[in-house]
């Protein structure tokens, strides 16, 4: 059985995971973790009413709530100073981790990444845990070779809400893009045009675009789009709802807890691509 520690359950993201975790005859909700709507129920959070007695439990007492309720699965969908700590600490108690939190450091990486090895506590780390969007991602890897003489850009869309930019998915899009061609991610990635442009030079990519719109409600939308001379292609992702994101969480759930291996696995492998 999993046993379940939810953190950031009453965000946006975190009511969709509670409702479908509460729903699942496979996963069993223990504790949820937040910085606000402490002692609340729950299931006031989600559309599921009387479904168990779980009350929301102050973060910053996530050691004391790991002890009592002895998860083997945590997942976080919150801010990434917040998931770069919490997330730690379950590792250190040899919780398996789901982690959906955007804009983390590879600092924290590298820490995860160590405490998982010594604590036998693998982890699912992905930008977009939606099944289209990795299915994107390959598509990416395969077509970006064949349009490496191309200029790149990337154009990303989300709600005015959403505290990181460009966003996480945007940038692994840059990195599977430069990987694919073979150029360093970190030498070619532009972020705006504020600071003019790099003069282009034919036959070699030496600049990847990114661009971040935020406004209203939207879930989220990826362009990268492919200009050639006269013709272009726009490759393009669009999620209607949060709730392919939400799917793709607990898809990880279920993965991370029969994980053999000690390291961060990505959705490319919970989803067998
Ligand atoms: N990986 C994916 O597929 C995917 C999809 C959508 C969103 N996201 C990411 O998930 C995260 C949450 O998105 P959201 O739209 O639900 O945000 P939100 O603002 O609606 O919810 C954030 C939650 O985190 C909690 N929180 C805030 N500060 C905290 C702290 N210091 N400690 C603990 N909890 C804290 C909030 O109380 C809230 O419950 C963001 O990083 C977002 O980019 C990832």
């Amino acid at each position: 059985m999993i046993n379940l520690l939810i953190l950031g359950p009453t965000g946006t993201m975190g009511k969709l995971i509670s409702t479908l975790a509460l729903e699942d005859p496979e996963i069993n909700v223990v504790a949820a973790c937040d910085i606000s709507n402490i002692g609340d129920r729950l299931d006031n959070f989600t559309n599921i009413k009387d479904a168990n007695n779980i009350f929301i439990s102050d973060i910053d007492n996530i050691q004391n709530i790991i002890e009592d309720t002895k998860p083997n699965v945590v997942v976080d969908f919150t801010i990434a100073k917040a998931t770069e700590k919490n997330c730690l600490i379950c590792a250190k108690n040899g919780v398996r981790s789901v982690i959906g939190s955007t804009g983390l450091s590879e600092e924290f990486l590298e820490n995860l990444e160590k405490l998982i090895k010594e604590n036998n506590a693998p982890s699912v780390v992905s930008s977009n845990m939606a099944i289209g969007v990795n299915i994107f991602f390959k598509m990416l890897s395969i077509m970006s070779p064949y349009l490496k003489d191309w200029d790149i850009e990337i154009i990303e869309s989300h709600h005015n809400r959403k505290q990181d930019s460009p966003s996480g998915t945007a940038i692994t899009a840059g990195k599977i893009i430069s990987s694919a061609i073979g150029c360093d991610f970190n030498n070619v990635a532009k972020f705006g045009r504020d600071k003019g442009i790099n003069k282009r030079k034919v036959g070699a990519l030496n600049e990847i675009g990114f661009h971040s719109i935020r406004a209203g409600d939207i879930s989220g939308d990826h362009i990268i789009l492919y200009a050639g001379a006269g013709e272009r292609i726009e490759f393009k992702h669009q999620a209607h709802n949060r709730l392919c994101f939400a799917n793709g969480a607990i898809k990880a759930i279920k993965f991370i807890i029969k994980a053999k291996k000690n390291k961060i696995y990505t959705s490319n492998e919970v989803l067998g691509l």
